[in-house]
């Protein structure tokens, strides 16, 4: 058994799969979770330090329960990852409510609920690092993303709240703004990603910023995010009229 441990959730595919498999080969116990557990138990047989922990985000008690499971494992999780996620273009371009309730059943509600499973651990213990995964799609609004953009902006909000709350207990709150990354997630997209990278990439990335920095926030890559967080300070008339322009925003 090794000396650290982390917990990802989203793990099945994508970044989250990448991330377990580059702390698995770091020396790092891996618990893994999402819904499908032959994918997790595929993970298991790859790599002796990744163990599956299947689970639906959205029910609370299987939240609870699976962190209970982790803990009587490996009796510590330094780094909570919590990378769960949903997107469907297609579902995005209209007000669909039952639609973006799911989004935010997911991509809020479920990171919350993990959340709040680890609070009274992390507290207690006084040490430790919840990081949750948002998108640069939560800065500001962006066309055609009535669900997940402003899923994603509450997980920011969320998260600089976080950050004071469990800071005076001593416990890391990080956020990841992934750019476009190339999964089964953006696979879906119909336009054109710009300087899109690969889940190994995306990987190395989070790995350096969970275990070689302390900042608070961990974007990545640069030449996307930086001129994102410049278009997130400007004024509105400016953002509105600019964004417009850059995404060829038209009437239907
Ligand atoms: N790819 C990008 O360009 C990009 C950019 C910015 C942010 N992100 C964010 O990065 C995270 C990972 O996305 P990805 O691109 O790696 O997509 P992905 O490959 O589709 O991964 C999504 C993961 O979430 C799991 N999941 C979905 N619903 C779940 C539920 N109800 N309960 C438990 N697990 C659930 C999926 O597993 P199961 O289906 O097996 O449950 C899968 O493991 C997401 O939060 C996404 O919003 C991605």
């Amino acid at each position: 058994m090794n000396d650290k441990t982390i917990w990802i959730t989203g793990g099945s595919t994508g970044i989250g799969r990448a991330l377990a498999l580059k702390f698995a080969n770091n020396g790092w116990n891996v618990a893994v979770s999402a819904r499908r557990e032959n994918l997790l138990r595929e993970l298991e047989k790859s790599n002796q330090n990744i163990f599956p922990y299947p689970l639906d985000v959205t029910n609370k008690e299987n939240c609870s329960e699976v962190f209970q499971n982790i803990i009587a494992k490996f009796k510590n999780i330094d780094i909570s990852f919590f990378s769960t996620g949903t997107w469907d273009p297609k579902k995005e371009k209209d007000i669909d409510v039952e639609q973006i309730e799911n989004v935010m059943k997911v991509n809020f509600f479920g990171t919350l609920n993990c959340i709040k499973s680890v609070e009274e651990y992390y507290r207690t213990r006084g040490s430790g690092h919840i990081s949750i995964v948002s998108s640069i799609a939560g800065y500001r609004g962006l066309p055609n993303s009535t669900g997940y953009g402003p899923s994603k902006s509450a997980l920011n909000n969320l998260a600089e709240s976080l950050y004071f709350d469990f800071k005076r207990y001593g416990v890391r709150v990080s956020l990841i703004s992934p750019g476009f990354i190339k999964t089964p997630m953006t696979d879906k997209n119909d336009f054109k990603m710009p300087f899109l990278k690969t889940v190994d990439y995306a990987a190395e990335k989070i790995f350096e910023g969970l275990t070689k920095t302390n900042q608070f926030e961990i974007h990545f890559p640069k030449q996307l995010t930086l001129i994102l967080k410049f278009l997130k300070i400007l004024p509105n008339s400016w953002y509105l009229s600019l964004v417009g322009k850059l995404t060829k925003y038209q009437k239907r």
